[in-house]
């Protein structure tokens, strides 16, 4: 099962192309082309399933996954701090501002170390893909060594991703011993990751993809910004930042540029085709317009809104408008690296919206907010399909024309068994048990584009 490339697959599982939808599948084909991509889906009862299956056998290629086995696409993490993973589930006592200066500016700047990058990096890419995540969208740091080898350890261990430079040269909100040494130095380092990165020569199937990272509006000057939007539209290269993400960040873009960040970003050409806005709490009726029209997406960061934001992100209607959105752990913002975690809490924080922090409003007076609940479907789809149409990737169904990103979940994993009750409960209801239950022991193999990256035969 190492190698699924030219084989045909016989899986049980779940995926929802459509947000809200749960597709179930019962012994479905899926065939996998020679480049990871899926060429045909069928279902037992379609026309050319048993010829499919006869054939599959005849030249050995079937693979038949074990009956308790569930298929599930990979996650698609849309906003990681590469190199906060050390401090995962540490320094959430403070507010972002206090955070970024007291914690992550003085570990961020380790990495001009490259053998603690290597060690930092390389566990990082390691555990994310035990954990189910296919495709990383990544801030790095100002370190273009550290940066170059992040791409490379995704390049090697066949993650999909996007890695970007931070940009970051503000002297009045970053400190002397983590910040670009001016416009200049900024600019070079980041067009040289994207180069490294597309001429990089085991990279011919663009698995990894550079992102050009202005950290956020506060760390960095005008003339930084400008010249990143121009460099993005030169480069053809899709850019991601921090947007509206606390009430001290929203009130210190209105303060500086007199408007909302997205308004801000966007004329200095930041919001692009598959630009990534991680959080998006403060955004705007006419914000998320902005966004949508601009094809860019939001992060939503259900976990780290919670410790650093005091917010939550009105995602329903963000949805309800038609914008892209996805799903983000934000590490080290949020203290998990599971996107398993990130849906859960994408479905409990938005039940906070109902009545937000008022005990005492009544059933009815709640009701009158409005339909703001999200369901385990829709953040399911998020974190899968949804992550991955934001970036513009065909990752995140089993559809034909997707590459074949999954993880396979073992209920009966011996240390993290998930009771199913399959006499009690079907359908819909085992992926949700699932999804508020599964582990990273439950994780037996993750592919990406048909080959396996992580896991074991079960
Ligand atoms: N805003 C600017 N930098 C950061 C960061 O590293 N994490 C979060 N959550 N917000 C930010
Ligand atoms: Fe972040």
């Amino acid at each position: 099962m190492n190698n699924l490339r030219g084989k045909t697959l016989r899986a049980t599982g779940f995926h929802a192309p459509v947000c809200g939808e749960i597709d179930h599948f019962d012994d479905s084909l899926i065939r996998i082309g020679a480049d990871g991509m899926i060429e045909a889906v069928l279902r037992s009862g379609d026309d050319a399933y048993e010829e499919t299956l006869r054939s599959a056998r005849q030249s050995e290629s079937l693979v038949d996954l074990p009956d308790d086995a569930i298929l599930l696409p990979g996650f698609v993490d849309l906003h990681i701090h590469a190199p906060q993973y050390p401090q995962l589930g540490n320094a959430l006592d403070v507010p972002l501002e206090v955070w970024l200066q007291t914690y992550t500016f003085p570990l961020e700047a380790r990495y001009a170390d490259l053998a603690f990058a290597r060690r930092s990096y390389t566990v990082l890419v390691d555990d994310l893909l035990a954990s189910g995540t296919t495709t990383a969208v990544y801030f790095g740091t100002i370190h273009d060594d550290a940066n170059r080898l992040l791409a490379d350890l995704c390049i090697e261990k066949g993650q999909r991703a996007f890695v970007g430079r931070v940009a970051m040269d503000n002297p009045e909100e970053c400190p002397d011993f983590y910040r670009d040494a001016g416009v200049a130095e900024a600019l070079t380092g980041t067009a040289g990751l994207i180069e490294h990165i597309r001429s990089h020569p085991d990279n011919k199937d663009e698995r990894v993809r550079p992102i050009v990272t202005p950290r956020f509006i506060p760390s960095c000057t005008d003339e930084l910004l400008g010249e990143l939007g121009a460099l993005a539209a030169a480069h053809d290269c899709t850019t991601q930042t921090h947007c509206s993400e606390s009430d001290w960040q929203h009130g210190y873009v209105l303060e500086r540029h007199g408007m909302t960040d997205t308004e801000s970003l966007d004329r200095f050409g930041l919001l692009r085709s598959g630009t990534v806005l991680a959080h998006g709490n403060f955004i705007s009726e006419s914000d998320m317009e902005k966004i949508k029209v601009r094809q860019s997406a939001i992060a939503h960061c259900a976990l780290s809104n919670i410790y650093f934001s005091d917010a939550v992100f009105p995602l329903k209607s963000a949805l309800q408008k038609g914008l892209r959105v996805g799903l983000g752990t934000d590490i080290s913002g949020g203290p998990s690296a599971s996107m398993f975690d990130s849906v859960r809490s994408t479905v409990s924080s938005a039940r906070l919206l109902e009545r937000g922090t008022d005990p005492a409003l009544s059933r009815e007076e709640r009701s009158r907010r409005g339909d703001v609940r999200i369901d385990f479907r829709e953040a399911f789809h998020l974190a899968t399909a949804g992550g991955g149409h934001a970036v513009g990737l065909p990752v995140g169904s089993f559809e034909v024309g997707q590459q074949f990103d999954a993880i396979l979940v073992d209920p009966d994993a011996p240390r993290g068994t998930i009771r199913l009750w399959p006499d009690l409960y079907e359908g819909d209801q085992i992926l949700q048990t699932i999804l508020f239950n599964a582990s990273r022991a439950n994780i037996a193999s993750v592919w990406v584009g048909g080959e396996r990256r992580s896991g074991h035969d079960l």
